[in-house]
């Protein structure tokens, strides 16, 4: 079975649907309140699963409601959540999200239990963790290692070394974006950034030249997704796949990478090709915005593979 591994965020996600996103001091009335399950790194836990791979989700949640909440969640979807820590003291991660009427979207987050992984915690759930290969290993697990930016940075650096110590291929997205660390780019990560991270990471506006800025940073190829033009892949120097997305309704762009993200990594650890992961992820984003929420839009692999077909 694809092994994956996530080591990354969980939120609750308090959406509010308005006509238009506010401006800076404005207010805007929205009508329909909704809370749903998030956070990127536990959304990419769920896509991951519901798309065919086996994963185990390393993080933390706060000891109250919310955090028991989260953790059902996950588990109802199959996903191995040994690793998680809960936190006591601390509140389970909360986003703060406007979604407006053409799908558009602003978070803030209140990073709470996110805030308390550390290097030991990760290292510590990882090595108990059973899908996680947790046996001391040989450095020849396989599988697929995805983390992001929603955790402090010596989480992110810990589970990106435990990854190639054991033979994993490492997948990261850095969102929110921040700088990269050398120690971390040395690793050579496949970086998945969004056209904006990509800018700010790289200072390139042109999302073709900050790919290949990427991609030549860690000598690894870079992806960077595109919202509805689909996303591009770099594999260093001028080699730039561009890889369209299907036209679709949008109704809700919140986690849309979080999908793609998801469904590259179980694409990887079926180890097929990069390029046919990309198409794949491509693919399940654009089918998951039709739907309302973080993760309710997430498609199951039926459906991508019908997508795929119909292109
Ligand atoms: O990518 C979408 C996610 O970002 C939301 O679920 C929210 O929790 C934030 O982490």
């Amino acid at each position: 079975v694809a092994r994956v591994v996530v080591v990354g965020s969980v939120n609750v996600d308090l959406v509010v649907r308005v006509e238009r996103l506010p401006g800076a001091g404005e207010t805007v009335i929205g009508r329909d309140y909704a809370r749903h399950h998030g956070g990127k790194g536990a959304n990419q836990a769920i896509a991951a699963a519901r798309l065919g791979a086996s994963v185990a989700f390393v993080g933390a949640v706060g000891d109250d409601d919310l955090g028991r909440a989260a953790l059902a969640a996950l588990e109802a979807e199959g996903v191995d959540v040994g690793g998680v820590s809960v936190v006591a003291g601390v509140p389970t991660g909360v986003a703060l999200i406007v979604v407006d009427a053409s799908g558009e979207n602003q978070i803030a987050v209140a990073s709470g239990a996110n805030a308390a992984v550390d290097a030991a915690n990760v290292k510590r759930s990882l090595g108990s963790s059973a899908s996680a290969g947790g046996d001391g290993g040989d450095g020849g697990d396989g599988g697929v290692l995805l983390t992001g930016f929603e955790l402090p940075g010596d989480a992110v650096l810990a589970a990106a070394r435990a990854a190639v110590e054991r033979g994993m291929t490492l997948v990261i997205n850095p969102a929110p974006a921040r700088p990269l660390p050398g120690e971390l780019v040395a690793l050579g990560p496949l970086l998945v950034p969004n056209e904006h991270e990509a800018a700010t990471l790289t200072g390139r506006a042109d999302p073709a030249e900050a790919c290949a800025v990427l991609a030549g940073l860690t000598g690894a190829p870079a992806i960077v997704t595109l919202g509805a033009a689909g996303a591009l892949l770099c594999r260093g120097g001028d080699q730039i796949e561009r890889l369209p997305a299907p036209a679709v309704d949008a109704v809700d762009t919140t986690g849309a990478g979080d999908t793609f993200m998801g469904a590259l990594a179980a694409e990887l650890a079926t180890r097929s090709s990069l390029a046919g992961a990309a198409r794949f992820a491509v693919a399940a984003a654009s089918l998951s915005v039709t739907v309302a929420g973080a993760r309710e839009g997430i498609p199951p692999r039926d459906q991508v593979e019908a997508m795929l077909r119909s292109a």
